[in-house]
């Protein structure tokens, strides 16, 4: 009993000289160990007449060490955490990086506008394909192989295993994909904006542009449908004072066909540089959809009638934005993009 209350005193003692988890461990060692203070008392159990309360004491001295151990561990791995948070600190009072705030593209501007008033009218948004067959962009278009129509297109071709295929050179393409899409050879109201291609490059032609093309097809869709939807979308987008004329045209896929002008924005129709002393402005082209291009995709013409239109997006945000040269909207020139920034909060 005496050799127990000793250690219980040397334990007092020791347990001050913990200062961190090494001698902590050490501790443990010297009482837990093989050859440890408590294991040694265990061995005494033999040699004493009170087993019982030998025993009792021993194992109360065990427990009190291992509270010990247990608390202090936990103490002082909470003292290492605090010191490594206050070492490796950020110091968030720092000013940060600034993140550049993008603006949206004039093109993506432009084309959401008209996406919208659309949407608006009860159009759904058709997505067509960049890389279409011949077939698509012209034969099913009424402009058959050798057609003297296709010379004013002419675009990028293929490589010889895809010698069909080629990149559109107009939205009109999607008029045969969306009505081909249509098993049930019905009704359709779609628009479908998109990037096209053709062998062109100057101040006012891109080799790379963007169009929008709009479908209608119903029974009973006459010239008066046309004209009502060509007139308010042109006042909606280019102010309710813009008069509108239509003139006319020729499309392979259209029968009439028309073009349609605008009076000039810039001087209200007297005649400035912009229309060429004109007064007028040629903005789209339309026509009723040609019988030929409803039974081509499996529609019955004698049903159905339908309108499109189709018009250039790019001349659009240029009149709209003031810009004079369409290379710059796709020359990823940030100086000129950065122009557009919040150009909705300024409207
Ligand atoms: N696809 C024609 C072009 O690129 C524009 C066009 C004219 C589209 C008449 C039409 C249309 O849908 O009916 O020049």
């Amino acid at each position: 009993m005496e050799q127990i209350e000793k250690i219980r005193k040397q334990l007092e003692q020791d347990k001050e000289k913990v200062t961190d988890l090494k001698s902590l461990n050490d501790q443990r060692v010297a009482y837990l160990g093989k050859k440890g203070y408590i294991t040694e008392l265990n061995a005494l159990i033999k040699e004493v007449e009170d087993k019982k309360t030998f025993g009792m004491e021993v194992n109360a001295l065990r427990k009190e060490f291992e509270t010990f151990y247990e608390e202090k561990k936990q103490a002082l791995e909470q003292l290492a955490l605090e010191e490594k948070l206050v070492k490796e600190a950020i110091d968030i009072t720092l000013p940060s990086k600034k993140i550049k705030r993008g603006s949206k593209h004039p093109m993506t501007r432009i084309t959401e506008e008209f996406e919208d008033l659309f949407v608006s009218m009860g159009y759904t948004v058709f997505e067509g394909r960049e890389i279409e067959s011949d077939e698509v962009c012209f034969q099913k278009l009424n402009l058959p192989k050798g057609h003297p129509a296709r010379d004013a297109q002419d675009t990028f071709y293929l490589k010889e295993e895809y010698e069909n295929y080629l990149l559109r050179t107009q939205t009109s393409t999607a008029q045969v994909r969306a009505m081909e899409a249509n098993q049930e050879k019905g009704p359709l109201r779609i628009v479908c904006p998109g990037k096209v291609y053709r062998r062109d490059e100057d101040a006012t032609h891109s080799h790379q542009f963007m169009q929008i093309e709009g479908l209608v097809i119903d029974e009973n869709v006459s010239m008066a449908d046309l004209k009502g939807t060509l007139e308010l979308f042109c006042k909606k987008v280019l102010g309710e004072k813009t008069k509108v004329r239509f003139r006319p045209s020729y499309f392979p896929f259209t029968e009439p066909s028309v073009e349609v002008d605008v009076s000039c924005f810039k001087c209200g129709g007297k005649g400035c540089s912009l229309c060429k002393q004109t007064g007028w402005i040629e903005v789209l082209g339309a026509g009723m959809v040609h019988p030929n291009v409803l039974e081509m995709s499996g529609y019955d013409s004698k049903k159905y009638q339908g309108f499109a239109f189709g018009t250039g997006l790019d001349r659009f945000a240029m009149f709209k934005y003031g810009i004079p040269d369409i290379r710059t909207i796709y020359g990823n020139d940030l100086r000129f993009i950065e122009q557009f920034d919040r150009l909705e909060d300024t409207k």
